[in-house]
Formats: C-alpha cells, sequence, structure tokens
C-alpha cells in the first residue's frame, strides 16, 4: 500500500491538488475500504503514532471518522475540546497545538470557524521543524478538504466499487445546491470535482451565489504530465433551479444555515425550499440515474424532502459517512508516511 509519489505533509485546501493526487487518495481509500469490510478491521500501519484532534467548533461525522480511522490505524488519539481546555484560561492556539506536540503529536487534525488556522499552525510546526502533519478539518469558509475527498471517493466508488478511478467522472454533470457563498464544501468540491473532469452547476439565489464567485476559480487545471497545458474547469451558474437539474448525474444539496434569514440573505426556509428544495418531481429533471448527496448536518425538509435523503435507491448520504472513514485513513496514512 505504501505510496513514493505522494509528499504533502499538510492538506490545508485541494487548490494545487493534481488528477495524479486525486487518484492516489482513491486507491488508498479503496483498500482501506476493503480492509474495514474484513473481520479484522484493524492495520499497523501507523501503530506509535500520535494523531490530535484539535476542534474549536462543533462537528460529529468530521470528527468521529477522524477518531475512528486513526483508530483502525492503529495509532493512539488525542482529542482536545475547546470548551474543558485552557484556552478558558486565556491559553492561545498556538501554544496549544505546541503543548500537544510536546507530548509526542504526530498529526493534527484541526477544526476552526476562522480560515487560516490550519494554515498558521502548519506554518509554526514547519518553521520549528517538528515534522508534524496537519490535516485542515474545516475552516471558516475557505476548506473543508477530507469532505470533499470523501465524496469524490462516493462518485467514483458509485461507478465502480472494485477500482474507483477520476476517470469515471469525464464528462459527468454535479449540480451543488444551497448556501454556495459561505459553503467551504462547495469550495473544496469545485476544487476537487473539476479538477478530475465534472462538470460543475452551482445553484442559489443571487444572495447566496454573487456573480464574481467565479472569480476564485479561474486557474486553469494543473495536469501531472508538465508537457501538458493546463485546462480551463468546466464551471457553471444557475440562479434557478431547473434548468440546473437537466440531465443532472448527481444533484448535492448543501445545508442552509439559519443565520442568513437574519442576514436578510433569504426571506424564509419555506421560501427556499419551494425554489430550491430538492423534491422527487423536480429529481424527474435528472438522468435516470441520478443520486443525490449532502455533507451534512441536514435540515429535513429544507434542503431536500425527508423521504428522498432515506430513499436507499437515491440516497448516498449514508454511504458518504460510510466513506469518510475510508477517506480519512488513506489522508492519515498517506500524510503519516512523509518523512
Ligand atoms: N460534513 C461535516 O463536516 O459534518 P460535521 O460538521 O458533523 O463534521
Amino acid at each position: 500500500m505504501a505510496d513514493n509519489t505522494w509528499n504533502r505533509r499538510h492538506i490545508i485546501s485541494l487548490e494545487d491538488f493534481t488528477p495524479n493526487d486525486y487518484q492516489t487518495i482513491l486507491q488508498t481509500a479503496a483498500s482501506f475500504r476493503e480492509v474495514l469490510s474484513r473481520r479484522t478491521k484493524k492495520v499497523p500501519a501507523l501503530q506509535g503514532q500520535v494523531i490530535t484532534n484539535l476542534f474549536f467548533e462543533p462537528s460529529t461525522r468530521t470528527r468521529s471518522s477522524f477518531e475512528l480511522a486513526a483508530k483502525r490505524l492503529s495509532a493512539d488519539i488525542l482529542n482536545f475540546s475547546p470548551g474543558s481546555s485552557s484556552l478558558k484560561k486565556g491559553e492561545t492556539i498556538l501554544d496549544t497545538a505546541k503543548t500537544y506536540l510536546a507530548m509526542g503529536t504526530n498529526l493534527m487534525v484541526i477544526r476552526h470557524q476562522q480560515a487560516g488556522v490550519p494554515t498558521i499552525i502548519a506554518q509554526e510546526m514547519d518553521r520549528i521543524n517538528s515534522g508534524v502533519g496537519v490535516l485542515n478539518a474545516g475552516d471558516g469558509q475557505h476548506a473543508h478538504p477530507s469532505q470533499a475527498l470523501l465524496d469524490l471517493f462516493t462518485i467514483c466508488h458509485n461507478f465502480n466499487p472494485a477500482n474507483p478511478h477520476i476517470d469515471q467522472l469525464q464528462g459527468k454533470k454535479v449540480v451543488i445546491v444551497g448556501d454556495i457563498l459561505h459553503s467551504r464544501v462547495a469550495r473544496s468540491n469545485i476544487w476537487s470535482l473539476t479538477t478530475c473532469g465534472a462538470e460543475v452547476h452551482l445553484v442559489a439565489p443571487p444572495t447566496l451565489l454573487p456573480k464574481h464567485f467565479l472569480e476564485a476559480f479561474k486557474q486553469p487545471i494543473r495536469q501531472d504530465n508538465e508537457a501538458t497545458a493546463p485546462t480551463e474547469r468546466k464551471l457553471y451558474l444557475h440562479w434557478q433551479l431547473e434548468p440546473a437539474l437537466e440531465n443532472a448525474d448527481f444533484v448535492m444539496a448543501l445545508r442552509l444555515q439559519h443565520e442568513r434569514m437574519s442576514q436578510h440573505l433569504l426571506p424564509s426556509l419555506r421560501e427556499y425550499h419551494q425554489q430550491f428544495g430538492i423534491t422527487r418531481e423536480r429529481l424527474q429533471l435528472c438522468k435516470p440515474t441520478v443520486k443525490i448527496m449532502h455533507p451534512g448536518p441536514t435540515n429535513r425538509g429544507v434542503e431536500l424532502t425527508s423521504d428522498l435523503m432515506d430513499d436507499p435507491e437515491l440516497s448516498l448520504v449514508p454511504m458518504q459517512v460510510t466513506s469518510g472513514v475510508a477517506t480519512r485513513m488513506a489522508l492519515l496514512y498517506l500524510i503519516g508516511g512523509v518523512k
């Protein structure tokens, strides 16, 4: 399972990931998914290493699946909770990180409500030559790379469970609907899906998807072979749901945050559902094989109807959560192997 080409010590954003990086992650995650199907679901890959979960913001899925991934790799895991920590006594975030470094931490998984915190910690870990790898588990509105990577794995696994490959995304239409402007999940998915050859269609009311949003994604796709010219990303904006859904292969709904109403970005959740909610009727516009996705947590009956979320023929939502463990095992394994 060793991958000698992987040389990223940190995973902060997917902006500069190449097709080869994504394929390495898919292949490694597929191997770990096979491990997780065995009777003994544990490998000694990171035995003796210490992984610290530094979650400064609430999480159910990401935190628990990183913890389980670390345990399945036989690492020791430390879980930091801000409410019961010395942050309350005025200790800084950097001093908190250095405290865990002094206990022998090898990898840090960091979530923070403010964009940039994982970057600052990674820079400090490099500056002091700690050898520690940092994985961004979601920072403000910036990035949520492990979510986008598990989404990529889920989509490719849906086509070929034995051999998920990025080529399966070529020409596929993925619709992302919801609060795009404030979503770190949307940003990370746009980088990964467009780099792997999918057409990504973004849909939201204009207040949650301004025209200038595309400017951030002008950077062409960097190919692994330097001789191959970079290519443009296939990324489109829509302010109405129905035209975007036509012939879609995947529809990814995003969580709507309730504070958007108090910020006057949305009239009401009911009106949002009427215009942008995913319903069985609207899915008729998509390909017959369409699948729906949601990173969670979900507002049932707002982003999508409750029955759709629980429909095993249509919904990949439980599969996203399951894929999260194998994908995060792959990420910990890959960055844990960088010397
Ligand atoms: N999708 C996601 O990041 O969920 P949590 O906030 O529960 O980790």
